[in-house]
């Protein structure tokens, strides 16, 4: 995919060049100022005319009509320096890719050093190009009949720096494996329901064991049943298909100590059971394994990356559905740490699924826990479709997944747990919780109710039922599924713990 060169060749040949203009400064350095020699100064004409813009991601095209062996320069426009941040390179990079591959080329060349800037060094100019190439050029291979003609892709890249080749081809081969990370994530994400179900999202997670040598545990409903894992069978009880609880270890450490549990939602299909969901809002919730794929997508970059660092990931999988044998409003179901439930909506399924989760997550030793939901239609009311909602009960860890949640570029806004919100998830005549305190912020109800799982044990709460999906295209994917979080995962296990080694 990427071939990095240290020496300047303008002798070879290139379909494409793409080279970063930043705003101020427009002395042209390097591989640029020689190719404007080459051009007899028609870059810094065009420049200097405005024909070439400098605006923050607006690529400008020139083709040099055989002047130079190169075919066509790709300028992109980077505003102002000091502006830059990893973000705005990464989008910017988005939309030159787009523009790119839209023209049909299949490779071309890269002035990497041209998109450095104070704060951005051509490292991670190299990892935000990487992530940005694997994202913009995601496509879901849908089930029209004409839509799956193959599409050119861009093949070969070759990249010039000045900087050390090894290193950059390093950061570039990272910043794609967390791009390729978050697109196997959306297409899980965008698979239907009848195309993915729990045991088609446990073999997936087999196959992904085998290849990055995973230990890999998939319990069967019999297993459930003997580990007490009431909470989840609940919820699989309406359906045809046979729940799973998938579970892969990674051991990167001699102990297995300090073990990352990332807890994803499974639920490949969410009828609302028999608190059944209105025929407008059942539609897309083939998407509520957007947590169980953000937790597998992670797991892909941890696999590549392998990182000196234990986790565990566990994904309680089933769809919620009805039939004579569902499970029912004022159910009293026995969770597997023994705390009893009443369900006073089956539509809150994914809290109980969750909580069997937790719990077999701490069975396998997590000593911190990550859980990921597509949980509630209220944190869309409250946040909206940009931001992730988190919960917690440990200041520190949850300082350490916003920190991974900023440099990944994924937003995440807290929102409190007070000892009220407990009160009310604990109010039960019949049994030790209720599943549905009431609508009044049940965001946090049901961030509240996980807690009562997690209990001592530090753990954040992401609930990512309005940023899982979009419903527009933006350069760095199409409209769909989004992989929110899988880089914010594996961000959070790459870095864990660092500041306090
Ligand atoms: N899967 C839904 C949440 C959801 C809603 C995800 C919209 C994506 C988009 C979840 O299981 C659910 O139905 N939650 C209920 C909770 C309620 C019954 C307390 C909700 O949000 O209405
Ligand atoms: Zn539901
Ligand atoms: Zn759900």
């Amino acid at each position: 995919m990427f071939t990095v060169k240290n020496e300047v060749k303008l002798k070879e040949v290139h379909e494409a060049l793409l080279i970063g203009i930043f705003s101020k400064n427009q002395k042209l350095t390097g591989f640029t100022h020689e190719l404007d020699t080459q051009l007899d100064g028609q870059i810094t004409e065009l420049l200097k005319e405005g024909d070439i813009s400098t605006k923050q991601q607006t690529v400008s095209k020139l083709h040099t009509l055989g002047k130079t062996p190169i075919k066509r320069v790709y300028f992109l426009g980077l505003g102002k320096e000091i502006k830059q941040t990893f973000e705005s390179l990464r989008e910017a990079f988005g939309k030159a890719i787009k523009t790119i591959s839209e023209a049909k080329v299949e490779s071309f060349a890269i002035e990497l050093d041209s998109f450095k800037s104070d704060g951005l060094n051509t490292y991670d100019v190299a990892h935000a190009f990487g992530e940005a190439l694997a994202l913009s050029s995601y496509r879901f291979a849908d089930y029209r009949q004409k839509s799956n003609e193959p599409e050119k892709k861009i093949e070969e890249i070759v990249v010039y720096t000045e900087e050390s080749p090894e290193e950059v081809k390093a950061s570039l081969t990272v910043g794609f494996a967390y791009g390729q990370g978050t697109n196997s994530a959306r297409t899980l994400v965008n698979l239907p329901g009848n195309m993915l179900t729990a045991s088609d999202l446990a073999n997936y997670a087999t196959e992904l064991g085998k290849k990055y040598e995973f230990e890999v545990e998939i319990l069967e409903k019999e297993d459930m049943e003997k580990l007490g894992m009431g909470a989840l069978l609940a919820v699989n009880k309406g359906s045809a298909e046979p729940p799973k609880m998938i579970v892969l270890k990674y051991q990167g450490r001699e102990d297995w100590e300090d073990v990352i549990g990332l807890v994803g939602k499974g639920i490949t299909f969410d009828t609302g059971g028999y608190s059944i969901k209105p025929k407008d809002g059942i539609v897309g919730m083939k998407s509520d394994m957007g947590g169980a794929a953000a937790v597998l997508g992670a797991m892909e970059i941890i696999g590549e990356l392998r990182p000196e660092k234990n986790v565990v990931a566990v994904i309680p999988s089933t769809d919620n559905m009805i039939s004579g044998d569902a499970f029912k409003p004022d159910d009293v179901v026995t969770s597997m740490n023994g705390k009893t439930i009443e369900i006073l909506n089956t539509d809150a399924e994914g809290r109980l699924a969750l909580a069997d989760g937790i719990t077999y997550a701490k069975f396998h030793g997590a000593s911190y826990l990550v859980d990921v939901a597509t949980l509630t239609g209220g944190v869309i009311v409250a946040l909206g479709n940009d931001i992730t909602g988190a919960m917690t009960n440990n200041e520190l860890f949850f300082e350490q997944v916003l920190e991974a949640s900023l440099e990944a570029g994924e937003p995440i806004w807290r929102l409190p747990i007070t000892e009220n919100h407990k009160k009310r998830v604990r109010k039960s005549l019949v049994a030790d919780l209720n599943n549905s305190p009431g609508r009044d912020g049940h965001a946090i109800f049901a961030g509240t109710f996980i807690g009562e799982f997690a209990e001592n044990t530090p753990w954040v709460h992401l609930d990512i039922a309005g940023t899982a999906t979009t419903t527009s295209s933006h350069n760095l994917g199409p409209a769909g599924a989004t992989g929110v979080m899988v880089r914010t995962l594996a961000t959070l296990v790459e870095r864990f713990g660092e500041t306090n080694e």
